[in-house]
C-alpha cells in the first residue's frame, strides 16, 4: 500500500491512516503530527512552524519537505506508506513525485476522504471539547477550510489526471469508511 490521504481538516485522514497502517503494515507519515512533535520539543522547525499552524495557514513547503525527505528515504524496501496531510500544495506533490522516483517507488492511489463542511465543523468542535488542540477553534477552522479549498483541493484534479484518484464517502461511521478503504487496499 502506497497511498496519499487527501481531504479537508477533520475528514478523518488521521483516524483512517492509523487503522490502515496497522492493517497493512505500512508506515504512517502525518506531517501534522510531526509538526506538533517539533513544536512540543521546541525545535528550530517547531519554532518556525508554530505561528503558521496557530493561524491555520500552511507551513512553508521547504520546512515540510525537509521533514519528510529523510523519513521517506528510510523506508525499508517493500514497505508501504500512508501519507496523511502531505502533499498539500502542488509544489509539494511535484517534489514528492521527484523524491519517489529517486527511490524507485510510486504512489498507488491518492484517496480523497470526502466530507462536507457542516460535518467537518461538527467533528472538530467535538475534538476541541475532548482534546483541546489549539487550532480547533471556530475562526481557525474557517481559515483551515479556506486554505484547503484554495491550496490543497487542486490536488484532487492533479491526481485524477494521473489516474490515481479514489473517492471515499467520509461521512459514514468510522468503521464503514475503514471497510471501504480496506476493500480498496486489498483489490
Ligand atoms: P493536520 O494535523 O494535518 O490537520 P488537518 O488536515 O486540519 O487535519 P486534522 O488532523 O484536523 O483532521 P483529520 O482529517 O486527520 O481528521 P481526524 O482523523 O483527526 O495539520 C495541522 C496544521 O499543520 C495545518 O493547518 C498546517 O499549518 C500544518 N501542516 C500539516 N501538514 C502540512 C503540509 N503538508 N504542508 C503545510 N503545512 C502543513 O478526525 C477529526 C475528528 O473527527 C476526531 O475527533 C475523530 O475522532 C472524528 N472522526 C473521524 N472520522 C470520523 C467519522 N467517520 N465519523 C465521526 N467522527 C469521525
Amino acid at each position: 500500500m502506497r497511498w496519499i490521504l487527501l481531504g479537508p481538516p477533520g475528514s478523518g485522514k488521521g483516524t483512517q491512516a492509523k487503522k490502515l497502517a496497522e492493517a497493512f503494515g505500512a508506515m504512517h507519515l502525518s506531517t501534522g503530527d510531526l509538526l506538533r512533535q517539533e513544536v512540543s520539543a521546541g525545535s528550530d522547525v517547531g519554532r518556525q512552524a508554530q505561528a503558521y499552524m496557530e493561524r491555520g495557514d500552511l507551513v512553508p513547503d521547504q520546512l515540510i519537505l525537509m521533514m519528510i525527505r529523510g523519513r521517506l528515504a528510510a523506508l525499508s524496501s517493500g514497505q508501504g506508506f500512508i501519507l496523511d496531510g502531505f502533499p498539500r500544495t502542488e509544489s509539494q506533490a511535484v517534489e514528492l513525485d521527484r523524491m519517489l522516483e529517486g527511490l524507485n517507488l510510486a504512489v498507488d492511489h491518492a484517496v480523497l476522504v470526502d466530507v462536507g463542511d457542516p460535518e467537518v465543523k461538527k467533528r472538530l468542535a467535538g475534538r476541541a471539547r475532548l482534546e483541546g488542540r489549539s487550532d480547533d477553534n471556530e475562526a481557525v477552522i474557517e481559515r483551515r477550510l479556506d486554505v484547503y479549498r484554495r491550496q490543497t483541493a487542486p490536488l484532487i484534479a492533479y491526481y485524477d489526471q494521473r489516474g490515481l484518484l479514489l473517492r471515499i464517502d467520509g461521512e459514514q461511521p468510522i468503521e464503514s469508511v475503514f471497510a471501504a478503504l480496506e476493500r480498496a487496499g486489498r483489490s
